[in-house]
């Protein structure tokens, strides 16, 4: 502990001690998620001495590469992309424990493999049998490979599995998967990633309103007169039509990082910081969520058009996706977290593809003063009041507040109190992902969905989908570099509202 308190690398990865030995086994490390955010994850809590005093990592995957190889390509990985300078002592001792099994996942002999690797490294590293699998594998081949871990469970030491998405692809998937892993493995073994929770921001809003005095009072309907959460990329589907063309933006986005911002948005204030006092709040709000009718339902598939003053090609035209395709790639929807808090106030929410940038917020907006007693003409530039929590990219918090303009008259506009994160904290931002491997090796569930959450989330998405299928939609019916297709503006004129001015 006292270690740890002493590392100024440490800060923003605020850690209770030292995570125990353990070897670390990514099954799927072949695939762009090891090279791009979990090997540089890694070196990053390395860097900051933040991994177990004893500790290895092994590489499963299919493709027939040896330790070294392995090693090599993690190097590149990690100095393409680390967000920490590169230093050999640091990375040599991450290195040292490295080891590569090539296998297919459903092979017993590989599954020995990968068995006998681990005694191995717990006999030279010292790491007493404890393990953490992280699963970042089909799901076809999911149940098979869980199964085969459960029965090679070591005699010593605990074992925790991290479960990549696409956690199923409806509830009934969602549910078998939660079966095969019931059987070998109790809930607080197994910790389901929705990485938005690890990050930064995302915390921050729980500080927000839990840490303030000053807004959890009006943190209701009487105050609030709606939200609006969007969750905009500016990239398209970055090679990934087998996955995406049977997903789409519901549930690639909706389903799991969407629900998860609602749910700390509109959660009671949980008793304790606890894995299950927090999820038990935010799943009783998944709970109170209203299925959407159609009408409040609008989903969108870009056209070719202009991203950061690029030519991009339409969806239908990316590589392995259907002429015909009919998948959305943009989903905006009105919901109600029906319950005493927040009755009759809409969660407008929005998320898609190929928008004109990259923007993550969740918007806050007051109702307008009672009665304002300047005259109409003197408020023009005034709005309401808005808290604006910024997601990504450009980190921070800022609250819209009408002010009087400097001069002889009254007149009042709309000015913005900020709070920056790269001005207010000197460390740089932890990427989610290294929260959340140091958390599993913790023990610590409270940044992961429990299965009720999942469940919940999968309910609401299976009814807007079943919805879908009674008609086919005019796509593509947005350009790429827009904010969405026309009807998901007309979605928020109908109520006399709009989308935030970008
Ligand atoms: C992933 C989705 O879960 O989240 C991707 O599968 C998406 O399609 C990504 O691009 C967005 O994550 P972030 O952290 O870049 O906002």
């Amino acid at each position: 502990m006292a270690v740890l308190e002493e590392n100024p690398l440490a800060e923003g990865l605020q850690v209770r001690r030292r995570p125990d030995s353990c070897v670390l086994t990514i099954f799927g490390a072949s695939g762009d998620l090891t090279k791009r955010k979990l090997m540089p994850a890694l070196y990053a809590l390395a860097f900051r001495q933040l991994l177990p005093q004893k500790f290895a990592v092994v590489g499963v995957a299919r493709t027939e590469e040896s330790d070294d190889e392995f090693r090599e390509r993690m190097k590149e990985a990690v100095q393409k992309f680390g967000r920490d300078e590169f230093r050999d002592e640091v990375w040599d001792r991450l290195a040292e424990g490295m080891r590569y099994v090539a296998t297919d996942f459903s092979d017993e002999g590989g599954e020995d493999a990968v068995a006998s690797a681990l005694s191995e490294l717990d006999e030279q590293r010292g790491t007493a049998g404890n393990r953490v699998y992280y699963l970042a594998i089909p799901p076809s081949v999911f149940p098979t490979v869980v199964d085969a871990l459960g029965k090679r469970r070591s005699a010593e030491g605990w074992t925790r599995l991290i479960i990549e998405k696409p956690f199923g692809h409806d509830l009934e998937s969602a549910q078998a998967l939660n079966t095969a892993l019931q059987k070998p493995f109790t809930e607080d073994e197994v910790f389901r990633i929705d990485h938005y929770l690890g990050k930064e921001t995302v915390q921050n809003m729980l500080a927000l309103r839990f840490a303030n005095g000053i807004f959890e009072p009006i943190w209701n309907r009487q105050f609030i007169d709606h939200i609006q959460i969007a969750v905009a990329e500016s990239i398209g589907i970055e090679g990934r039509a087998g996955y995406y063309e049977s997903a789409g933006a519901i549930r690639d986005i909706f389903q799991n990082h969407l629900l998860q911002l609602l749910a700390i948005t509109a959660m009671e204030p949980p008793i304790d910081f606890t894995a299950e006092s927090v999820r038990n709040e935010k799943v009783k709000v998944l709970r109170a969520l209203h299925t959407p009718g159609p009408k409040s339902v609008v989903r969108g598939q870009y056209g070719r058009g202009y991203v950061e003053g690029e030519e991009v090609p339409g969806y239908r035209e990316e590589e392995g996706v259907a002429p015909d395709s009919v998948t959305d790639t943009y989903v905006a929807a009105k919901l109600y977290v029906d319950n005493w808090r927040w009755a009759d106030t809409p969660f407008y929410v929005r998320m898609g593809k190929r928008m004109a940038r990259r923007e993550t917020t969740i918007a806050i907006q007051f109702k307008r003063a009672p009665h304002p007693p300047f005259e109409e003409t003197a408020q023009d530039g005034l709005r309401p009041n808005v808290l604006l929590v910024h997601i990504q990219p450009d980190e921070g918090v800022s609250l819209a507040i009408g002010a009087k303009v400097p001069g002889q008259g009254m007149t009042i506009r709309t000015v913005h109190m900020d709070f920056l994160y790269g001005g207010a904290f000197r460390t740089g931002m932890p990427e989610a992902y290294e929260r959340l491997i140091l958390d599993t090796m913790l023990g610590d569930a409270t940044l992961f969905t429990r299965t009720d959450e999942v469940e919940e989330q999968w309910k609401l998405v299976d009814a807007i989908v079943s919805a879908w299928k009674r008609d086919r939609p005019s796509f593509p019916n947005y350009a790429a570099g827009t904010w969405g297709p026309p009807s998901a503006d007309e979605l928020l004129h109908r109520d006399g509202r709009s989308w935030r001015r970008h």
